[in-house]
């Protein structure tokens, strides 16, 4: 683990920067910031020990924070669904803000598997086509091509600061605190149809919130100049449809699927690179979910078929 480091963390208040914080925070000084949209969410970061400023990267005011960040992890994420906002709090704040930390000895600028353009089953590489794969289907429009523009910051500061950096495309996270397979929990609860694409089955690569920090020390060693590249997934490839059996059977609700062509089509990924450079995920995605399901609705473990 990162111990003693003093580490500047973006989109604070989000589903997957808001775990690491705390986590961090045990043995670093942590700073993290965020506009603070839920002002609910910043006593809970404050009693964990973040230290948390308010900022909105749109704007590139960044003058209040110290300038000696010896790492800094960029999570936050606008998508608005205006382009204009959205770029320029994803695009050009990506640009304030590693501008901002350029005496880091490492920046870990966190994409997503959005930007790629799926292909049928074929599980994408680093160097598969990139795509605007969230617009088509009117979920999210803003989102892939933000996405895109801010590795495209990202990749550009890297050289422009000398600021080693990674970008890490993460699939699908997911924790105690749910994240999209949660989504698909809570719609089985109230017997809601889960989009899945009708080009079966909708894989993907769950990871788990554990493995999301723990592999962060390996993932900033490997940061350089000009910027890694690599996918950020869990080792297995896992359908929404085989996720909501299981969800299924440890609750004993049935899930109900609705086959569109209006929703993502498969985005897995191939994590050779991933594999080579941080290594595998360590949690199995089958006990990742149970201990979701117990974290945020344990009383429907009791309905289910597994009890081990
Ligand atoms: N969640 C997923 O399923 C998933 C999948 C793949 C990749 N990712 C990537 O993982 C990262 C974290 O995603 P997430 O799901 O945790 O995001 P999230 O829950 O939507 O949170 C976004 C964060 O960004 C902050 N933010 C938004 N606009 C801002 C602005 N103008 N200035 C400063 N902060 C701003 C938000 O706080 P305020 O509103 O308070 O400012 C919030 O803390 C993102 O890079 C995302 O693209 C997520």
């Amino acid at each position: 683990m990162l111990n003693g480091e003093k580490i500047l963390i973006t989109g604070l208040t989000g589903q997957v920067a808001g775990p690491v914080a705390r986590a961090l925070a045990r043995d670093n000084e942590v700073w993290g910031i965020a506009r603070f949209s839920d002002p609910n969410a910043r006593a809970a970061l404050e009693k964990a020990g973040v230290r948390c400023e308010m900022a909105d990267l749109a704007e590139g005011d960044l003058g209040h924070l110290p300038g000696d960040f010896s790492l800094a992890l960029h999570f936050a994420v606008a998508k608005s669904g205006n382009f204009h906002a959205d770029l320029a709090a994803n695009a050009e704040g990506t640009g304030f803000l590693m501008d901002h930390c350029r005496n880091a000895r490492a920046f870990l600028h966190c994409s997503s598997t959005a930007v790629y353009e799926p292909n049928d089953h074929e599980l994408l590489s680093e160097d598969a086509m990139l795509g605007d794969n969230h617009r088509a289907f009117g979920f999210l429009p803003t989102y892939s091509i933000c996405k895109i523009a801010a590795e495209g910051m990202a990749r550009f500061c890297a050289r422009h600061f000398d600021l080693p950096t990674v970008i890490a495309r993460l699939n699908v996270p997911y924790g105690n605190g749910g994240g999209w397979p949660g989504l698909h929990l809570e719609l089985m609860r109230r017997d809601k149809p889960i989009q899945v694409h009708t080009n079966a089955p909708s894989i993907y690569n769950p990871i788990h919130e554990d493995d999301l920090i723990a592999m962060l020390p390996r993932l900033l060693e490997v940061a350089s100049v000009p910027a890694t590249i690599l996918n950020w997934g869990g080792s297995d490839v896992v359908s929404i449809e085989e996720w909501c059996g299981y969800l299924g059977e440890l609750t004993g609700l049935t899930p109900r699927f609705e086959p569109t062509t209006h929703t993502i089509e498969s985005t897995a990924v191939d994590t050779t690179r991933m594999h080579e450079l941080i290594g595998k995920t360590q949690v199995p995605w089958r006990k990742g979910f149970k201990r979701m399901v117990e974290a945020l609705h344990p009383d429907l473990l009791e309905g289910g078929t597994v009890h081990e």
